[in-house]
């Protein structure tokens, strides 16, 4: 089996290394900066659950046209980078790596993610993938996996046989490599997953640039914050109950189960935003705030919490970035 990661930073490299463990599969990747460090040494992953290891991919390439020039017939190609739309479409760059045999797996936070990916390659499978695995990359081929595993699969847009072959294929992969929490949803369960999590990152991520880089615990813990991010959450879930037109269901944590987690976790947590934010880099500020308020907003729902958010922030971005550019 050939398995393609494109974007192998923190996230595709942690699920790369783990899926490289499986006999008979090999799991290559497609690098942009790390490139030159992971195809010198390769990858060195710490994790508490899985101990420290070394990782050298199958291939490693410097970008898409090089994979493509290999000419294999992938089986899986997982797309890992950041969802930045404002930036690049990123699905023109997977041309000539898709076959009838290829499913699209994307491991990435945010909502509308997939639409690109199914415009351009309609007879695709795709699968549409939410993880809470927090992992970071503080060194190029550095991979340091903190906490949890937990991936949900669904296919998108609507389930099908093929899908859900790929799906528990890749399911089963990684449940044979210690990633037993790995499971696979019905695609509308899915899509509210990614709601979900959404509300979560909506309310984590801005809020600690805004209000001057505060960890997740001190966030909770000050009561005007708490208000604004249970404000926040409740505004998100509300919305996505009502366009998915699906209850809340019961594996999904409550907005005290989530704000309770948050109280309880280490001083000096951090939303993964709030590191773009301080290393100049573009925030997924569309896939996180600007497309639930699109799609919102179609259907007559406000949000007025993160239209707030996301205008400040956009004009945040651009500003530095005007600004930066004026003192070249
Ligand atoms: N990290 C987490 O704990 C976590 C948890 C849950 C969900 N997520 C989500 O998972 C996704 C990936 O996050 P991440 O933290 O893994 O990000 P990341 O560490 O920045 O990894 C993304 C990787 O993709 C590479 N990349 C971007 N565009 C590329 C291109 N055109 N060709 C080749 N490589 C390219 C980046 O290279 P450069 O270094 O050159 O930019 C980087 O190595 C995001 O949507 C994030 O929100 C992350």
């Amino acid at each position: 089996m050939e398995i393609l990661i494109f974007g192998a930073g923190a996230i595709g490299a942690f699920y790369g290394s783990r899926l490289a463990f499986n006999k008979n599969v090999n799991v290559s990747v497609v690098c942009r900066s790390n490139y030159q460090a992971v195809k010198t040494a390769g990858f060195s992953i710490t994790s508490q659950q899985f101990g420290n290891y070394e990782w050298s991919p199958a291939r490693t390439f410097a970008n898409a046209s090089e994979a493509r020039k290999a000419g294999l017939n992938w089986d899986y190609v997982i797309v890992s980078t950041k969802a930045l739309p404002d930036v690049s479409d990123d699905s023109q760059l997977l041309a000539g790596l898709i076959s009838e045999r290829t499913a699209i797996v994307l491991i990435q936070n945010g909502i509308g993610i997939e639409e690109p990916y199914a415009r351009r390659f309609p007879r695709a499978v795709i699968l549409s993938a939410v993880t809470i695995t927090s992992a970071a990359q503080p060194k190029h081929g550095s991979i340091q996996h903190h906490r949890w595993t937990k991936i949900n699969f669904g296919a998108y847009p609507g389930d099908s046989q093929q899908a859900t072959s790929k799906n528990n294929l890749l399911i089963d992969l990684l449940s044979k490599v210690g990633v037993d929490d790995a499971s696979a949803f019905p695609a509308q369960k899915l899509q509210l997953l990614r709601w979900h999590k959404v509300a979560i990152n909506a309310a984590f991520n801005p809020s600690s640039v805004l209000s001057y880089e505060t960890d997740n615990p001190s966030m909770v813990h000050d009561a005007d914050m708490y208000e604004h991010m249970k404000g926040v959450i409740d505004e998100v879930l509300g919305v996505a109950l009502k366009l998915t037109g699906l209850p809340l269901p019961k594996d999904f944590a409550t907005p005290q189960q989530i704000l309770d987690s948050a109280k309880k976790s280490p001083k000096g947590s951090f939303p993964s935003m709030l590191g773009d934010w301080k290393r100049n880099q573009k925030m997924e500020l569309e896939v996180i705030l600007g497309n639930p308020i699109k799609l919102g907003r179609e259907k007559g729902l406000d949000m007025p919490r993160l239209q707030t958010m996301y205008a400040l922030l956009k004009t945040a971005q651009a500003t530095r970035e005007q600004r930066s550019e004026s003192r070249l």
